[in-house]
């Protein structure tokens, strides 16, 4: 078997459309039809024949073929079949507008999923439960969203658990696997039916595009969402996949890297608590002890956690004291971030921070966050 950072780099080799080694940027919406007049078909006879050659962008182009080849071959298996969007929220748009839940239980996550979800309520009446609501509400063809590891905190949720109380109902399992892609997570293997991400984070990994997949078994669900993507308008389009492609030569290191250093930065300050009296909490699926977690995160951890501390206006400060972290929403790319999170979601606390952790030298991270929390130590805070 092709190992991942072989495949990253070869598994769209047969959709090389030209001899460059770098994919060119291809910005044409149209591409001419078959030179053969014998081999012109009408739209009625072509069906549902729209996978694969491109004609127009909105329902596919030469890159972002190449973007879907090269994620079912090297990373989800090509036993799964791929969607690309435009964003991680048109990918849930998408799920949502397909599946057409009557009752959708969502847990905690991403602000926008929840305004995605919203969004329908208004247009459907979709009735919305918790993840702790009795699920004997959910009957034939409704939908759990599970967010794990779950923003901002990066704590992780059963995956079986939930996809036994769905599928018991028949009811469908979506899972945003957003804070772990493979290799560190595989929600199939627990059950999913279909798998979301948001690729603006680490597939892209370079915080200069934005793009989502929706991830299926199922090759008549990929049909059906390509259809609905095409009237949607929401493929993704030909620059953005010319960097995804770019950036996902390079994953397996920056993922890997990434991971390997949130979950030394989350050690080191979990095992020196006592030592920063601004601290009060951290929160990271490595400092979990379920079974499932380590069934679950098998390739590593989340390169995204959070903190707590003491009071609202050192979170407020903090960012301003870190010299190798950015001041800045998102997650996913080779710098750290860390964002002061009550700026861009009104459901969670002002003393939180999340942080992203980026391809930095680990001891450098590790340095930069002792010396800012102890600069705050002696902030007056009332
Ligand atoms: C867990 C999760 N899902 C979905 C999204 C939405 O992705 P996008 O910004 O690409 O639309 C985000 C964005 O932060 C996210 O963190």
């Amino acid at each position: 078997m092709v190992g991942l950072g072989t495949n990253l780099i070869h598994g769209d080799d047969s959709l090389s459309r030209v001899p460059d080694v770098v994919q060119p940027i291809n910005v044409s919406t149209t591409y001419r039809y078959d030179d053969d007049p014998d081999k012109l078909r009408i739209a009625a006879e072509r069906g549902d024949e729209i996978i694969g050659v491109p004609y127009y962008s909105r329902l596919s182009h030469p890159n972002s073929e190449k973007v879907e080849q090269l994620l079912q071959e090297a990373v989800f298996g090509n036993d799964k079949h791929v969607i690309i969007y435009n964003s991680g929220l048109s990918a849930f748009f998408a799920a949502l507008t397909f599946l057409n839940p009557k009752v959708l239980a969502i847990g905690k996550g991403y602000h926008g999923c929840h305004g995605i979800a919203n969004i329908f309520t208004r247009l459907t009446h979709l009735k919305q439960i918790s993840l702790e609501d009795d699920f004997n509400q959910l009957s034939k063809g409704d939908v759990i969203h599970l967010e794990t590891p779950v923003n901002p905190e990066g704590t992780a949720f059963d995956i079986n658990y939930f996809a036994n109380e769905a599928h018991k109902r028949g009811a469908y399992l979506i899972v945003d696997a957003t804070f772990a892609p493979p290799p560190l997570q595989d929600p199939f293997l627990h059950g999913a039916d279909i798998v979301m991400h948001s690729a603006t984070k680490y597939f892209g990994g370079h915080s200069d595009l934005l793009a989502g997949a929706l991830i299926t078994k199922n090759l008549n669900w990929k049909e059906k969402l390509v259809s609905d993507r095409l009237l949607l308008g929401t493929n993704i389009a030909n620059l953005e996949s010319f960097f995804l492609l770019r950036s996902l030569r390079t994953y397996e290191l920056r993922i890997l890297k990434q991971s390997s250093n949130a979950e030394n930065l989350v050690k080191y300050l979990f095992e020196n608590i006592n030592q920063y009296k601004i601290l009060s909490n951290i929160y990271h699926s490595s400092l979990q002890n379920e079974q499932f977690v380590k069934d679950q995160l098998t390739g590593g951890h989340s390169p995204t956690f959070s903190i707590l501390l003491t009071d609202e206006k050192l979170a407020r400060i903090l960012p301003s004291k870190l010299k190798y972290f950015h001041h800045a929403t998102s997650l996913g790319g080779v710098e750290s971030l860390i964002e002061w999170r009550a700026m861009s979601d009104t459901e969670i606390s002002t003393k939180l921070l999340r942080v992203s952790v980026g391809i930095e030298n680990i001891a450098d991270l590790i340095n930069d966050f002792h010396q800012a929390l102890k600069s705050l130590e002696n902030i007056e805070t009332v």
